[in-house]
């Protein structure tokens, strides 16, 4: 694969105190180097011989394609981050940034609080949307760790040396006031609307059970200190539970197989939580009979693993 050149996007003779020159040699020498890189590495790894390539040299190929890629597309990204007044926000970029930072002024102190820490080091500070939370962050980006897995950067600065020394010398903080002074908002409101158009992760769907209420292991929680009056069920098959040896802190295990048993000492003014192991079948299927039954039953999503996971308290299962 051929990645092609993508034009510069601010025009350079616009920005406020940060000259043509400066943004000339970051293209062309940066970007363009990080851009060339990467395709020579593509090239390469097209043409590998593979019956003669270690599969170490694999991977270190693809390490360096990864770092030339992520560099070329946070560069491209960089450059579209400017040519704006840097003080205009659309009021849908306003809201998100107030909605997930508390205010515009605290995000702002916030990302330059981050690039005045980066300066006479490298890296990148992205303002990234991640879909999985509906919600935007600041992260810090340097060669193998760029991005955030699934998040969609919206706004970069480059704080490689690179980028202001050629102009600003050691005097980073002048080099961060003047990229902030040039922040074209309304392209990152744009890109901002591209962003959240991405799907969060497919969450895990049961359509068998699509009819039984859940509660999170979180919620469980939280009824468990607050003290809300609950029966909780550990309902792992015996199978499974004569080889375990921890059980929910507050959970009484029962036999799910033998429901008509036990199922009289319930009470129906409380509401009861089941689970199993992983939350997939068993605790689902034991709501899904309490609740016919006539109980205010639901299943603990994720199971005995997802209370483990949280760190809740568990104590040995005899
Ligand atoms: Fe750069």
């Amino acid at each position: 694969m051929r990645y092609p050149l993508a034009p510069l996007y601010c025009r350079p003779w616009t920005l406020n105190g940060i000259s043509p020159r400066l943004i000339e040699s970051h293209y062309e020498n940066n970007y363009g180097a990080a851009l060339n890189r990467l395709n020579v590495l593509s090239e390469e790894i097209e043409q590998l011989d593979r019956g003669k390539t270690s599969d170490q040299s694999l991977v270190r190929l693809k390490r360096d394609e990864a770092a030339a890629l992520n560099s070329t597309l946070l560069h491209e990204l960089y450059f579209a981050s400017l040519g704006g007044d840097g003080r205009v926000l659309p009021d849908a970029v306003a809201n998100a940034i107030a909605k997930d930072f508390g205010s515009v002024d605290r995000w702002r102190q916030e990302f330059v609080g981050i690039a005045n820490g980066l300066a006479g080091g490298s890296g990148r500070v992205l303002l990234t949307y991640v879909p999985r939370d509906g919600r935007l962050i600041n992260q810090i980006a340097s060669d193998h760790d760029q991005s955030i897995a699934g998040g969609v950067p919206i706004l970069a600065l480059d704080m490689y040396e690179h980028a202001y020394h050629l102009e600003f010398g050691a005097n980073a903080s002048a080099y961060v006031a003047a990229f902030m002074r040039n922040i074209d908002w309304s392209a990152v409101k744009l890109r901002y609307e591209d962003a959240i158009k991405v799907a969060p992760p497919r969450p895990l769907e049961q359509p068998e059970f699509a009819d039984v209420p859940s509660i999170s292991a979180e919620e469980v929680r939280e009824l468990l200190t607050s003290g809300t009056p609950v029966q909780i069920i550990d309902t792992r098959p015996k199978h499974y539970t004569s080889k375990a040896q921890d059980i929910m802190q507050g959970a009484v295990w029962r036999d799910p197989e033998r429901l008509d048993e036990w199922i009289g000492t319930l009470s129906k003014t409380e509401p009861v939580v089941t689970f199993c192991v992983y939350g997939f079948h068993i605790g689902c299927g034991t709501a899904s009979t309490l609740r016919k039954a006539g109980f205010d039953a639901r299943y603990m999503a994720g199971g005995h693993f997802a209370w483990k996971a949280l760190k809740g308290p568990v104590k040995l299962f005899e």
